[in-house]
């Protein structure tokens, strides 16, 4: 039994790589995996590859050795889920990196057979934050701690350095963070990527909206995409302008990938790989509940809800006729410097109304759960290792808290979507609405409050007058 010990259970990639991460700064691991075969690979894998991971560590993780009393580099595998369990010291810390939903109960009601009150479970995976609510509310009943741990960067980022985003009750959370700056990756002042979010499901919450802030930014980049691919260029060019566009604010890890996305070959046939994968984009939920928050805490997220929608959309094949025809309606690329200029600002407006439209629903759920969460933090965090980071966030806060001149990315937005292609741009028109939207004094909408008056008496505000008026109309 060793102090600091910590347990993971659940070897799919994330799981193995995040406890490979721990094992390689120093902080000693037992790993469980419901299949044996795979706890004894990955183990092997740990034992080939730990010279170089730990040599990795020491370069790239400056803080580790400080936060640590002794480094062990263990990876240890077990076959039998209470030896596992036994291995810890108590109050023990477990990691469940398993497939969001029942999965995650079931390995819960198998570690209670063998886990004591005070010992803490800390849910690494995607999971729902209202089943987070529902085990927190059961385990702390129990005397068990429970954390939802938000973790982002994929199979990379778990075995390099995540954003972690842990959430529960203060002390639980705060007795595990030493741990989990020591895996994650740095913001750009050098800090750990991880905090104490907040109380209860907070944790979980706020992944969830950075999972939605990364559906709205992957669909918007795909539009833009599709606008250079029917301006006729070819993927390499596509491949170049999208360098281009990822400098200053926009310089993201999604447009990094993008780039290399094309320039690859398919090593199965002639051409990019990227032209003979089909196009129905997937989803594992976490955008749909993103919406479903957004929509019961009325907060305003069109980018991320389009962007859900165009998933959808994506496998709505039906090939109505109507739909082929504007395909070759373009105006070719026009000026190129102008329309360069333009998209820049149109990839800025769509990565700054998908962060705002999610700061906001954070907030909304902060004011509306209380809590405690300070949103200068969050969006620390994810300034290094998960996927929505990019320089923009660097002073994000500072214009999530000042009266933002929107006329920049307005522009781009508008030039990108009205100037050309009869295609579907549902999100790059959603972004463009949602700053047209919160920047608006004089929507439109007092139309709609005098419908819902005239036919059912539903009442309206009056702009001349406190109080709260129906009637007066002419029948
Ligand atoms: C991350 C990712 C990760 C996962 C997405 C994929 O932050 O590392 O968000 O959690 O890759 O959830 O989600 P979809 O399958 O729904 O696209």
């Amino acid at each position: 039994m060793q102090q600091n010990k910590i347990g993971l259970i659940g070897l799919a990639v994330m799981g193995a790589n995040l406890a490979k991460n721990f094992a390689s700064k120093g902080v000693s691991i037992s790993v469980f995996n419901r299949t044996y075969s795979k706890t004894l690979t990955e183990v092997e894998s740990w034992n080939n590859e730990r010279e170089v991971l730990i040599d990795q560590a020491k370069k790239n993780t400056p803080w580790f050795e400080k936060n640590l009393e002794n480094h062990e580099y263990r990876l240890e595998g077990f076959e039998n889920l209470e030896a596992f369990v036994k291995s810890l010291e108590r109050p023990r810390k477990v990691i469940i990196m398993v497939k969001a939903g029942q999965p995650v109960d079931d390995v819960i009601t198998e570690l209670l057979s063998f886990l004591e009150p005070g010992d803490c479970i800390i849910d690494c995976g995607n999971s729902n934050w209202q089943d987070t609510l529902r085990r927190q509310t059961e385990l702390e009943a129990k005397g068990y701690n429970f954390i939802g741990c938000g973790v982002s960067g994929g199979e990379q980022g778990a075995l390099k350095g995540p954003s972690i985003m842990p959430g529960g009750k203060k002390d639980a959370v705060n007795e595990v963070l030493p741990l989990l700056e020591v895996v994650s990756a740095q913001d750009f002042k050098g800090n750990p990527c991880v905090v104490n979010v907040g109380t209860s499901a907070s944790g979980h919450f706020v992944k969830m909206v950075h999972n939605g802030i990364e559906y709205a930014i992957m669909q918007g980049i795909a539009e833009i995409y599709d606008i250079l691919k029917h301006n006729d260029l070819s993927n390499d060019d596509i491949g170049k302008v999208f360098e281009s566009l990822n400098k200053g604010m926009n310089k993201s890890f999604l447009l990094d990938i993008t780039v290399e996305i094309f320039k690859t070959k398919d090593n199965l046939a002639d051409g990019y790989l990227l032209d003979k994968i089909q196009n129905r984009a997937g989803a594992k939920g976490t955008g749909k509940w993103t919406v479903e928050a957004a929509m019961n805490l009325g907060v305003f997220t069109p980018s991320i809800s389009m962007a859900v929608m165009a998933r959808i959309g994506s496998s709505r094949n039906q090939g109505f006729e109507n739909a082929q025809h504007p395909e070759n309606q373009y105006i070719p690329y026009p000026e190129k410097d102008v329309y360069d200029k333009m998209l820049f600002k149109a990839m800025e407006g769509l990565y700054l109304s998908a962060y705002l439209q999610g700061l906001d629903l954070i907030v909304k759920a902060n004011v509306e759960f209380d809590w405690n969460i300070d949103l200068a933090q969050v969006i620390r965090i994810w300034q290094g290792g998960c996927i929505i980071r990019s320089k923009m966030l660097e002073n994000l806060y500072q214009k999530w808290t000042q009266q933002l001149n929107l006329s920049n990315e307005i522009t781009g937005l508008d030039f990108i979507v009205s100037s050309n292609l009869l295609r579907p741009f549902l999100v790059l028109h959603a972004s463009l609405d949602y700053l047209l939207t919160v920047g608006c004094l004089n929507l439109p909408t007092n139309l709609i409050q005098a419908q819902r008056d005239y036919f059912g008496s539903h009442t309206y505000g009056r702009n001349d007058r406190e109080g709260v008026f129906t009637g007066g109309w002419t029948d």
